[in-house]
């Protein structure tokens, strides 16, 4: 029996990478899929359709920084489903720069895609569609650099190009995001959870070196170990489960 037959997400950064294994696994397990991204997505759509037959696949061009394309992609997915179970907020951008080099535009960018665009889809998918419908589950994707700072990494030997500080600060201001949000919404029915990724091979980390031999797994994650993690915290498996962080990391960031 599928988990999540006939249910509804949204997921936003799902052209490529962790947001397109989330929305493939989340339509493996039943759920018709909205994939968002300010790319085109719709080779992931043909790939999850070839998959995962039985689901509808929605593919949106849409930048989440855009509050008024948000509230209208939300009220067209309610009358095209007549629900909206889950969001997953995974579209990022990752300034890998030192403080001494960080530009107020690179800084922008990556609280306003990670945060301020957490948010948006966040409160417009609440207010007022899972609030009337009294469900949902938001998942929020951080990061390990939003609780332990940017991790060590290196790119052809230089240390400065881990994630940078407008990342790791963005990344935590999503984990306190989803703790706040998680007490508000809790007696509404709906859960609110962050899952905090370790390196993971996709766009972001390429040509970036980790130093693996001090994970417990000594190995990249790969976006599947996250989706994973987004199918549980989507299935009815979490539902006393709220304002948690679940850190997916090989053991990078235990403790
Ligand atoms: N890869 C890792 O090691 C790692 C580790 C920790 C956290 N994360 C987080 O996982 C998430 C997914 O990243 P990924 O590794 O798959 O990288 P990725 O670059 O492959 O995917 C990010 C996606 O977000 C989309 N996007 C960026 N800005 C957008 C915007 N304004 N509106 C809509 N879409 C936008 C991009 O087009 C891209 O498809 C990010 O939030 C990232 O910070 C990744």
């Amino acid at each position: 029996m599928k988990k999540l037959k006939n249910q509804v997400a949204i997921i936003t950064g799902a052209a490529r990478g962790i947001g397109a294994a989330s929305a493939l696994a989340l339509a493996k397990e039943g759920s018709n899929v909205v994939l968002v991204d300010i790319l085109p997505s719709e080779e992931m759509k043909q790939t999850i359709l070839q998959e995962a037959p039985d689901v509808e696949v929605l593919s949106i061009v849409m930048d989440i920084n855009d509050s008024q394309a948000i509230k209208r992609l939300m009220a067209d997915v309610y009358q095209t489903f007549s629900r909206i179970d889950t969001i997953v907020n995974n579209a990022g951008t990752c300034a890998r720069v030192d403080l001494e080099n960080l530009t107020e535009d690179l800084w922008e960018r990556d609280i306003n895609t990670n945060l301020k665009g957490t948010f948006l889809m966040t409160q417009a998918a609440i207010y007022p569609y899972m609030k009337e419908q009294k469900r949902g589950k938001i998942i929020n994707v951080s990061s390990i650099s939003g609780i332990m700072g940017g991790p060590f990494a290196s790119s052809n030997g230089k240390k400065s190009e881990r994630s940078g500080p407008g990342y790791a600060a963005s990344k935590g201001g999503v984990i306190a995001f989803t703790r706040w949000v998680a007490k508000e919404v809790g007696s509404l029915g709906i859960t609110c959870n962050s899952i905090a990724p370790g390196p993971v091979e996709t766009e972001i980390t390429k040509g970036m070196d980790y130093p693996l031999t001090n994970q417990i797994i000594q190995r990249m994650g790969t976006p599947e170990d996250i989706a994973g993690a987004v199918v549980y915290f989507a299935s009815p498996h979490s539902d006393y489960v709220t304002g948690e962080v679940l850190k997916v990391c090989g053991g990078s960031a235990i403790g």
